[in-house]
């Protein structure tokens, strides 16, 4: 639901702005549209240290698909998020404060987290890890998770991270797409009070992924676990080792050289592993936080995502990094132990910018409506939102609770694909809607195209594309047919564009307005999930037949999993049965994916050419049980079945 309210940057976030004024937003845009390779060009010089410029800026053909940037410049990540830091005024401070679940915090300058990270890489080094191999990491939210990705970074490993919340199944899987050579992982992780085993887990997914050599452990839990000689290290016994220097030269890599691999849900069941440049994505990481959040040298940045994500990748630790902020990091949970608990890390760090997804919004807003004006907020000037739309009931909660009216909200939408955000205002001038994420960014080119592949009227839905190269763009896929992949995912749906997966509308002052995923894809509490995927998992249980996978609208978690499951011959619906299903959905991705509902129906509808009939599953899913608008029934084989599930839906 859109309101007509509009919300302008209060007089003191403008003046202190870096962008403080709409004359200057669309000056810098229209010359970042009207010649890319000029702006991005200055854009690279200023924001990144490049050890060999480029030779050419950009070369591109989105119906091969194929994008370059900065071809032939030489560059690392870890050199820009560390070293250039350490030789001037940022050597002493703080790159990385970590907060734990339990409430201890630990501080990591720029020189001590750099040292760390030599250290580390030089033991990668030892141990075989070559620049181009891939390396997995299994874990939670410990400051050692920054120091390898960075460690990575800086030999010219690729990195995959692995969200510690998926099972030991989903682990395997991801490492056997990408052929890992090493994982490294904790003993235990914890999380509101509770401590995963993710030692465990790994071990169970090491069962069957021959490629890893080496697997790395941080302690952090004290759990007992097994450690299997001559593959098992732990990391604190090899980072002192004597031998080990403190110093490790960057390799120095071309700047489309893959940073990371990240896997992310598509329309089919099978994850697919998104390849991130170095060059290109770090500028687009950098220069977003700088102008999105508005980041000052003084401030402290909270962003509250997991690194498992995209989120964490560019705005916990690449973005912050590579521009010198201070970022915080938070193992916990925002309800643990109470729904207090964000408030409380912002009024003990004296936050300035906090960055976290509606579904948590929603969640603290009705469990802890009154939490925020428990503690001193005086210092948040902005805060953000990421991962779905935001309905302007939480939006408005934001900002009038939280920042107390005075911070700006940006609503930053982006994908795990672009890298950065795409389209956000600009808290220091960008009038705000609440629930559009207003204008694009410099450099994007947004299109929103009908199914006819027409431009969209003013207030019309349809799809949203992207018309032109950014830098922080994905690169490829990981593994073979990437350019196929590429084609049926993003280039191919609509020629000549990047088609994002999602359903918006522009409105008449040109704000953007997202519609959620219109693919098979669910975005549940801010997590990507497909369809298919969930739907594989329930098929491989061994009392269903046959199951179909939908999202409906959830009140704390935005859209929640209902599955519809056929019954093989011989069992009965049953609660047990229920649990037993769920359970094994847990165990095959992880808890994030458990259904919310399964309901058992005798058949599904479907075609006479046997597909099964979405459009309807998800009326019912969502209560929308009124016939009339269901549309036209006549090619399903059996149309009786549609009664059937209604009748039979729970809660119905
Ligand atoms: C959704 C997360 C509306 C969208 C960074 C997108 C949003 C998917 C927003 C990507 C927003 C993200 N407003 N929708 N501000 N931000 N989305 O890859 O559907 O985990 O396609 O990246 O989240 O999810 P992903």
């Amino acid at each position: 639901m859109a309101t007509e309210q509009i919300f302008i940057p209060t007089k003191e976030n403008q003046s202190r702005a870096w962008i403080s004024s709409m004359e200057e937003y669309q000056k810098m845009y229209d010359a970042s549209v009207k010649d890319p390779e000029k702006f991005w060009d200055e854009q690279a010089k200023e924001f990144l240290y490049w050890k060999k410029p480029w030779d050419t800026t950009l070369e591109w053909d989105f119906t091969k698909p194929y994008v370059s940037w900065f071809k032939g410049g030489l560059t690392n990540a870890s050199y820009n998020c560390l070293d250039r830091h350490t030789q001037g005024l940022h050597r002493n401070k703080a790159a990385i404060i970590w907060e734990s679940d339990g409430g201890r915090t630990k501080m990591y300058t720029y020189q001590s987290l750099l040292t760390k990270v030599c250290r580390f890489a030089n033991v990668l080094k030892d141990h075989g890890v070559k620049k181009g191999d891939v390396v997995a990491i299994f874990m939670p939210m410990v400051p050692e998770v920054v120091t390898a990705m960075l460690a990575c970074a800086r030999i010219g490993a690729i990195h995959t991270i692995i969200f510690s919340g998926f099972s030991s199944q989903a682990l395997r899987d991801r490492i056997q797409d990408s052929n890992a050579k090493c994982l490294i992982t904790v003993d235990a992780g914890k999380r509101g009070g509770k401590v995963i085993p993710l030692k465990v887990m790994a071990d169970e997914a090491m069962l069957e992924t021959p490629t890893i050599e080496t697997c790395f452990v941080v302690t952090h839990s004290r759990a007992t676990i097994n450690m299997q000689e001559g593959r098992d290290f732990y990391y604190h016994e090899e980072t002192r080792r004597r031998d080990i220097s403190n110093e490790c030269e960057p390799e120095w890599v071309e700047a489309d050289h893959p940073l990371f691999i990240l896997y992310t849900s598509g329309s089919t069941g099978k994850p697919k592993g998104v390849v991130h440049s170095t060059g290109g994505y770090l500028l687009g990481c950098a220069i977003t936080t700088k102008y999105v959040f508005d980041l000052h040298d003084e401030d402290i940045y909270f962003c509250s995502a997991d690194v498992g994500w995209i989120t964490g990748h560019s705005y916990i630790v690449y973005g912050p990094l590579c521009i010198g902020g201070t970022s915080l990091m938070f193992e916990g949970i925002p309800t643990y132990p109470n729904a207090g608990r964000f408030w409380e890390i912002c009024e003990k760090h004296a936050v300035n910018q906090f960055y976290t997804a509606p579904t948590a919004i929603r969640s603290l807003m009705k469990n802890g409506p009154d939490e925020p004006s428990k503690y001193n907020l005086s210092n948040l000037r902005i805060l953000g939102s990421v991962g779905e739309p935001i309905n302007p009931e939480a939006w408005l909660w934001y900002f009038h609770e939280v920042g107390q009216g005075r911070c700006s909200v940006v609503d930053t939408w982006w994908q795990t694909e672009s890298g950065a955000h795409m389209i956000s205002n600009l808290p220091g001038c960008t009038p705000m809607k609440p629930g559009s994420a207003t204008l694009p960014f410099f450099g994007v080119q947004p299109i929103i195209l009908t199914e006819e592949k027409k431009e969209a009227a003013v207030d019309e839905d349809g799809r949203l594309c992207i018309k032109f190269p950014w830098p922080s763009m994905l690169r490829r896929m990981w593994g073979e047919d990437s350019d196929k992949r590429m084609m049926d995912n993003y280039f191919g749906i609509f020629p000549g564009y990047y088609f994002s997966g999602d359903g918006a509308a522009l409105d008449k002052d040109g704000y953007y307005w997202l519609k959620g995923r219109v693919d098979d894809v669910i975005n549940v509490s801010g997590h990507r999930m497909s369809t298919a995927e969930v739907e594989a998992a329930l098929n491989s249980h061994a009392a269903v037949a046959e199951s179909a996978v939908v999202g409906y609208p959830h009140e704390i978690k935005g859209e929640g999993i209902y599955g519809y499951v056929v019954l093989n011959e011989g069992f009965e619906p049953s609660d047990d049965l229920t649990q037993m299903i769920v359970g094994h959905v847990r165990k095959d991705i992880g808890p994030i994916a458990s259904p919310d509902y399964i309901h058992f129906v005798p058949d599904l509808p479907k075609t006479r050419s046997g597909k099964i009939m979405r459009r309807i599953v998800r009326k019912i899913a969502a209560g929308k049980i009124d016939k009339e608008g269901f549309g036209d029934l006549s090619t399903l084989v059996d149309p009786d079945i549609v009664d059937v599930i209604i009748e039979t839906r729970p809660n119905a």
